[in-house]
C-alpha cells in the first residue's frame, strides 16, 4: 500500500480522536496510514496508546522554549522529518501562529466540538447548553490562522437531551467525534476534497441523509 497518504498526528493529552484514526488506518482499504504522533506534553496519555500500537512517537515540550517561533521551527521540523502529506490535530492545545498554519496550508486539519462556525473556544459543550441548542456536534475542518476557522470538511450533529449536563453531551459528541474524524481523513486522504473559494467540495457516493430533527415529532 505504498499509495497511501502519511499522516502525523499532533496530540496533546488523552488522544481518543488519535485511537479512532490509528482503528480505521489498521483496515487495509483505508487510504491514509498513521506515521507518527507528537505530542507538544512528555505526559500526555496518548503517547502510551500510539507506542503500545507500534506507531512511533515524539516530544517537542513548549515549556522549554523561550517564544512560540523557536517551539513552531522544532514542531515543523520534528513533523517533516516524517514527511507527512497530511497532518492531524487532535486535541492539541496549542494555538499556531499563521507562520506555523501557512507552512501546512491546505494539508493541517483539525477536530473541534462544536458544529462551527457556533461555540468556537473552549467549554464548548457548557455554552451549548447555556445557549439552549437542540442539536450540537463536532466539525473537522482545514486549519487556518484564526482560532477554530477553516473549510469545513466533515460535521457530525448529536441531539441535546432532556438532562443532559456538560459531561453527558460531552461524551455523546465524543462519540460522534471517534466516526466523523476517520471519515473526513479518509476523504481528504483519498484526494475527494477540493477547496473552491474557502469551502470544501466533497465527492461521494454517499447519499445524504433525512433531516436531522430533535425534538421528533411524537
Ligand atoms: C476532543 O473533544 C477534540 O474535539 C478537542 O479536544 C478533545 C480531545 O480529546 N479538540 P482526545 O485527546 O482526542 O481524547
Amino acid at each position: 500500500m505504498t499509495d497511501r497518504s502519511r499522516v502525523v498526528v499532533l496530540i496533546s493529552g488523552r488522544g481518543s480522536n488519535m485511537a479512532s484514526l490509528i482503528d480505521a488506518a489498521r483496515a487495509a482499504d483505508y487510504p491514509a496510514t498513521i506515521v507518527a504522533v507528537l505530542s507538544n506534553r512528555p505526559n500526555a496519555k496518548g503517547l502510551e496508546t500510539a507506542a503500545a500500537a507500534g506507531i512511533a512517537t515524539d516530544v517537542v515540550d513548549h515549556t522549554a522554549f523561550d517564544d512560540r517561533e523557536t517551539f513552531e521551527d522544532t514542531l515543523h521540523e520534528a513533523i517533516a522529518s516524517y514527511t507527512p502529506d497530511i497532518v492531524c490535530l487532535a486535541g492539541f492545545m496549542r494555538l499556531l501562529t499563521a507562520g506555523f498554519v501557512d507552512r501546512w496550508r491546505d494539508r493541517l486539519i483539525n477536530i473541534h466540538p462544536s458544529l462551527l462556525p457556533s461555540f468556537k473556544g473552549l467549554d464548548t459543550h457548557a455554552r451549548a447548553l447555556e445557549a439552549g441548542v437542540k442539536l450540537h456536534g463536532c466539525t473537522v475542518h482545514f486549519v487556518r490562522p484564526a482560532m477554530d476557522a477553516g473549510p469545513i470538511i466533515a460535521q457530525a450533529a448529536v441531539p441535546v437531551v432532556p438532562g443532559d449536563d456538560a459531561d453527558a453531551l460531552a461524551a455523546r459528541v465524543l462519540t460522534a467525534e471517534h466516526e466523523l474524524y476517520p471519515t473526513a481523513l479518509a476523504l481528504v486522504a483519498a484526494g475527494r476534497t477540493r477547496i473552491v473559494n474557502e469551502t470544501v467540495l466533497v465527492t461521494t457516493d454517499a447519499d445524504a441523509p433525512p433531516p436531522l430533527m430533535w425534538p421528533r415529532p411524537a
